[in-house]
């Protein structure tokens, strides 16, 4: 069953539904969003391709042939009217709020095609009278379906309850998901991001304000997240929205800041920014709702199952899948944690890793796009060609790796030979030097070399070596 359906059995229902990708509910069969195009400002609701099923991308796609589309509305499939529209303005930033542009977060679900919403910093959606949403200290739920490798520093990318007014009405006020890595009020391990909980004048990771030792950094490319909240009782919840199951960070008291116990929830709902429309923030939402009543564990552990059965993929692009095959085009994604974003391509002629999305500028995109060639040195292995300088290799020099124009010399032809393995690390794939055999091509500060595990550069440090050489073969970006 699908996740309202789910919530609705632990006897916690979903109040507010939103998706542009799919149906929450197995009954579902009205329009899920709809779009504006910029060439005659008509406007057409998408719905689902069957009841409880995915999106009709394809009404979209053509709709929106040769024009732009926004996303006007998110519609709510609970049946209580509780849409998500234009933000307007309030305390913090004024408004209205832009529109998200209906193609910038494609992704596949089940094989099917669909979109996410896109937010980019200044993009918001707001319904300030709402219907069934939690109030005061009433319990409630919540979970989204993010992109994790698409957030920013600011302030705040939130999926949930705030306040009816567009301003901080001061702490306790709110009560929503939020996603990023602006360390300001709260954050937890690592470089982030983290998930954790608007709650008003502070993102909570924990019991405490600042830093709490058991939020971690997560990026899942499609991460479930969750926070729920109850009288003296809040939780945050995560885990790989394409896999396994939840993790819990946090499971406890409210806050130890003042403001907090009881909460102050005033029901309205936001999406992609803060309470008081603060609209700094960045991040791409699938799917998300609210619930009324405060769910169990394992209500959330099978809304979860749900949303793994569900199959969110990557379209093209650094999707998963790209195979090394001679004429083929592929991307090579970073595995170490941490630099999961972050695809090899040419920048001024060396190689480097950058971060790479659906909205990288075109030359991003083919900079980091390469076509597979029998090895110029060994056919039993592999060249890569760039995709906008043909003729051009990945070739190591001095152990560095550059993009090179093939000048036919039997040194370019073996420098530019890579020989595929089993990731070093487990994950992924390793290509080894065809002519210095134990170095591999590997990241090291962001640039890319061809390294031993352990040597007399520094970029033959052992530390996260086999991680650094493990690269994730993936659909190419162009
Ligand atoms: O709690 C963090 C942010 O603080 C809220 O989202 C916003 O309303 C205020 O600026
Ligand atoms: O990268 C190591 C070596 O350095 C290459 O084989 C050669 O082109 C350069 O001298
Ligand atoms: O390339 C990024 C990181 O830089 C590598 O993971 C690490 O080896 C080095 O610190």
């Amino acid at each position: 069953s699908l996740p309202c359906d789910i919530y609705a059995a632990g006897g916690t229902p979903c109040v507010a539904a939103h998706s542009t990708t799919r149906a929450l509910y197995a009954s579902y069969n009205g329009s899920l969003y709809q779009v504006r195009r910029s060439s005659d400002n008509a406007t057409r609701n998408i719905g689902v391709l069957s009841a409880g099923g995915y999106a009709d991308a394809a009404s979209q796609d053509s709709f929106c042939s040769g024009t732009t589309c926004l996303i006007t509305i998110i519609y709510d499939q609970s049946g209580r009217g509780n849409n998500l529209t234009q933000a307007p303005g309030g305390g913090a930033a004024g408004g209205p709020d832009n529109l998200a542009v209906a193609t910038a977060a494609p992704t596949m679900i089940n094989g099917h095609k669909a979109y996410g919403v896109y937010v980019a910093a200044g993009t918001g959606y707001r319904n300030d009278h709402t219907s069934g949403i939690a109030t005061g200290d009433q319990p409630e739920g919540m979970y989204a379906v993010f992109d994790g490798t698409h957030y920013n520093g600011g302030c705040c990318f939130d999926y949930g309850n705030a306040e009816t007014s567009n301003n901080d009405t001061g702490n306790g006020h709110m009560e929503a998901i939020y996603f990023g890595n602006i360390k300001v009020w709260g954050y937890g391990t690592g470089n982030g991001p983290w998930v954790m909980a608007d709650l008003e004048n502070g993102l909570f990771s924990g019991v405490n304000a600042g830093y709490n030792a058991n939020d971690p950094t997560v990026s899942h490319r499609y991460l479930t997240a969750i926070v729920k909240g109850g009288a003296n009782l809040w939780s945050i919840r995560a885990g790989n929205a394409q896999s396994g199951g939840l993790s819990t960070y946090y499971s406890g008291k409210r806050p130890n800041v003042s403001g907090y116990n009881p909460m102050h929830k005033e029901g309205a709902i936001i999406l992609g920014i803060g309470g008081d429309n603060s609209k700094g923030s960045a991040g791409t939402f699938y799917e998300g709702v609210m619930t009324s009543g405060y769910p169990t564990d394992a209500t959330e552990n099978a809304v979860q199952a749900s949303i793994v059965a569900g199959g969110y993929a990557t379209t093209s692009g650094g999707g998963s899948g790209g195979t090394l095959t001679p004429g083929s085009s592929v991307s090579l994604r970073a595995t170490t944690s941490g630099y999961t974003d972050r695809y090899v391509r040419h920048y001024n002629d060396q190689a480097i890793t950058s971060v790479i999305t659906s909205s990288s500028s075109d030359l991003d995109k083919n900079d980091a796009t390469w076509i597979v060639h029998s090895g110029l040195a060994s056919s039993s292995c592999v060249s890569f060609e760039s995709k906008n300088y043909p003729g051009d290799y990945l070739r190591h020099q001095n152990f560095q790796v550059y993009r090179q124009h093939n000048d036919g010399s039997s040194l370019f032809a073996a420098d530019a030979t890579f020989c595929p393995q089993t990731g070093k690390s487990g994950q992924g794939t390793s290509l080894a030097s065809y002519n210095y055999p134990d170095r591999f091509l590997r990241h090291y500060n962001n640039t890319v070399y061809v390294a031993s595990n352990g040597g007399s550069h520094d970029f033959d440090s052992s530390s996260s070596w086999t991680d650094d050489v493990s690269w994730a073969v993936g659909q190419p970006w162009v």
